[in-house]
């Protein structure tokens, strides 16, 4: 599998998620078995690039490549502009955003509403693709299959991006009107890819092994994107890619195990966000061990009490307590997690993030 000139590890990716796949997380998925993992949308808002979020989103110290960064916005010279200063700060890939469904970036709509002004879209997509080329820095999309269920046009507008020069396609199974309601469908997903010669990738509702051999068949796809499945149970790349080389599962991880990658992962994460009691390491950590522990017995429980606790150090404390209580009942993760937010909360979220 390859984006223009670069080489992947594999097929399987982590999805964008604005307020989750910042570099902690992309690395532990990295190291659990993603090839890919596209960073948190940045801004092409140029006002914005010096605040805390957006530099946050532009580190990738120790990152493992290739840095892949998600650029979002609605004028094409400005998202231009923040390819190259996303390629200055070491991006290797340049993602362009016309997937997301939140209602705003740069106080106009962007993401995926992108989709319903196609001579817009493509405008930004050959801007983007012109800033790149000198630097030899692969463009991709990541899009969804239409603006509504009447005007699912991600066929013409991928083949179009794909004339532009862009690398690699990905495509989110569901319309900009659903939000994340309904099921995701594949087979807009396998008409991009039978039209286009360049990598496809399908995205959406993949959530074990299985869903995951079947939507490659379904659609004919080059690689596979995860994301909510991915939250609290990153290892979900190495279960997968263990069943679609071999056909078996992996056992459950030792409870040991998941508790050492969720300490790994708190300590990387404050080290990101700080690990002072009035810093957000101790707050924004909490998302991620409440979808670790969420479909865990007594998970629910800890999570409520976890989320009063004020302090780095206490939050480790008691996660590392819990988990030894529950390792002490059990070998291995007794149920893993496929449970995801719902559609609402997410699009809230999601809305928040970019505010
Ligand atoms: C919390 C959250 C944040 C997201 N942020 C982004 C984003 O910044 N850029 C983007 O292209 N898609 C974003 N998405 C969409 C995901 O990349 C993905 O397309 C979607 O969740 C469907 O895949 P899944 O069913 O595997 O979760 C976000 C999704 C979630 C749940």
């Amino acid at each position: 599998m390859h984006i223009g000139h670069i080489r992947l590890a594999n097929r399987l990716f982590a999805a964008p998620m604005a307020g989750v796949t910042d570099r902690p997380f992309r690395q532990l998925c990295k190291r659990l078995g993603a090839g890919y993992a596209v960073s948190e949308m940045v801004t092409s808002q140029r006002d914005l690039w010096n605040s805390l979020k957006t530099s946050r989103r532009a580190n990738h110290d120790g990152e493992a490549a290739p840095i892949a960064v998600q650029i979002a916005g609605t004028d094409a010279l400005m998202m231009a502009e923040a390819a190259a200063y996303n390629i200055d700060r070491g991006a290797q890939i340049i993602d362009i955003n016309m997937g997301c469904p939140a209602k705003k970036v740069c106080n106009k709509w962007a993401g995926s509403a992108l989709m319903q002004d196609e001579p817009l879209a493509l405008a930004i997509v050959e801007a983007v693709v012109a800033a790149c080329a000198p630097h030899n820095v692969p463009v991709t999309l990541k899009m969804r299959t239409g603006w509504c269920d009447a005007e699912r046009n991600a066929v013409r507008i991928a083949r179009a991006a794909e004339s532009a020069g862009v690398a690699m396609v990905a495509v989110h199974g569901r319309t900009r009107e659903q939000g994340y309601r309904g099921l995701a469908e594949y087979d807009t997903v396998a008409a991009v890819k039978a039209a286009l010669s360049i990598p496809v990738v399908a995205n959406g509702d993949i959530d074990s092994p299985e869903k995951a051999r079947a939507v490659l068949a379904a659609t004919g796809a080059d690689a596979i994107m995860i994301g909510r499945a991915a939250q609290g149970r990153p290892w979900i790349f190495r279960e997968i890619a263990h069943f679609l080389a071999t056909g078996e599962h992996l056992p459950a991880p030792e409870v040991t195990q998941a508790k050492a990658w969720l300490l790994e992962h708190l300590d990387d994460h404050y080290g990101l966000y700080g690990r002072d009691d009035a810093g957000s390491g101790v707050r924004s950590a909490r998302k991620h061990i409440g979808w670790a522990v969420r479909a865990l017995p007594g998970g629910e429980e800890f999570r409520a009490r976890m989320n009063r606790l004020e302090s780095c150090e206490t939050q480790v404390r008691a996660v590392t307590d819990w988990f030894d209580e529950l390792a002490d009942r059990h070998h291995l993760l007794p149920t893993s997690s496929s449970a995801a937010a719902n559609d609402s909360s997410i699009e809230d979220a999601l809305n928040e993030e970019i505010a």
